[in-house]
């Protein structure tokens, strides 16, 4: 078979280590031939496609990005079903691996109940996609937001001040819960839960008055609960989804204002999805390469490998789509218990 692999959609690390298992996979166990699609769909519909031999993936699990390029593309707007058919056909392509978040995959959803033999491979730093345990990228992500927090930390303490770190995640807190209790923070304001203004100063008053110099990690889908939608001033991408982000710059001289402590906001931004991934997200991206390629060998389009528990599986696009994969009530109100 011929197949072609793209990764579309924010990056996040381990596209790398994905890319190379189901290359080497599929050439060595299977006879296969590859070929990258650059630029996400964009590089599907408007061809621009690189050769996936053995070479190309040499060494490359351990880099961060993706070295097929990606992008906010939505095929549907590049002529959709009609226009994939044909690329696949002039190219003698047989199948296509979709390397996607939650936008990317929709589309490769769409893309398969019309037809076209593609299948999915999950991936987002923000861990929102239903059906799977993780995503790779998720591990890294909440690594370096750690990190970063520890740094704030250390910082705020010398000048007993408020420091609010801003971490991404789109409508869900994964990564604010997680790397917030990693790092110790007195608060945690996530999407799922909305909180008032009253209720965050507690926690900062409370954790200034025992000497502490207060960290509120806020995730940048979170809204007050005075807001109707989480902050978001930059439009909309290619997906018609909001693009987030600068929560924490509002929220900082408003605890200022209402504790009297000197506040400071910092955004991690992109730095989340750069550089080196994890030992943990190298070998899930692996495996997922791996277990993408059994799926292609069956013809099993409109699927895509996921996490449960400690099994690789395949999942229905219809039961990971639709809804996110959102923290539920009782993780937040656990790890709330040490707010303050
Ligand atoms: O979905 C991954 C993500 O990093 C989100 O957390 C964030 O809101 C968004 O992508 C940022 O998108 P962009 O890279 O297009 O600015």
């Amino acid at each position: 078979m011929k197949i072609g692999i793209l990764t579309s959609g924010g990056d996040a690390p381990g596209l790398n280590a994905v890319i190379r298992a189901a290359v080497l996979k599929g050439t060595r166990v299977h006879g296969h031939e590859f070929v990258g699609f650059i630029g996400g769909y964009k590089g599907l519909c408007e061809p621009n496609i690189m050769p996936l031999t053995r070479h190309e993936v040499k060494g490359i699990s351990q880099k961060g990005g993706t070295i097929l390029g990606t992008s906010r593309t939505n095929p549907f707007e590049f002529g959709g079903v009609d226009r994939v058919n044909q690329v696949l056909a002039e190219h003698n392509i047989d199948a296509i691996i979709a390397i996607g978040g939650e936008g990317s995959l929709a589309a490769a959803k769409e893309l398969s109940d019309n037809g076209v033999p593609i299948v999915g491979v999950p991936k987002t730093v923000d861990n929102d996609l239903n059906g799977t345990d993780f995503t790779f990228g998720f591990d890294t992500a909440i690594s370096i937001a750690t990190e970063a927090m520890d740094r704030l930390r250390t910082t705020g303490d010398s000048h007993s001040r408020c420091m609010v770190a801003e971490v991404m995640g789109r409508h869900v807190g994964w990564i604010a819960l997680h790397s917030g209790m990693a790092a110790g923070a007195h608060a945690i304001l996530i999407p799922e839960r909305k909180t008032t203004m009253d209720e965050i100063v507690r926690w900062v008053q409370s954790a200034s008055d025992r000497g502490r110099a207060p960290l509120v990690v806020v995730a940048e889908g979170f809204s007050l609960d005075t807001m109707d939608d989480a902050h978001s001033e930059r439009g909309l991408d290619a997906f018609g989804r909001p693009r987030l982000g600068g929560i924490g710059e509002l929220l900082a001289p408003m605890i200022e204002e209402a504790t009297g402590i000197e506040t400071r906001a910092t955004t991690l931004g992109h730095i989340q999805r750069g550089g080196t991934p994890s030992a943990f997200d190298r070998v899930l991206a692996t495996r997922f390469g791996m277990s993408v390629i059994n799926m292609v060998n069956d013809h099993q389009w409109g699927h895509m490998v996921a996490l449960r528990g400690t099994e690789i599986v395949r999942v229905d696009f219809i039961d990971a789509l639709g809804d996110l994969k959102t923290v539920p009530a009782d993780r937040y109100e656990a790890a709330a218990m040490l707010f303050g």
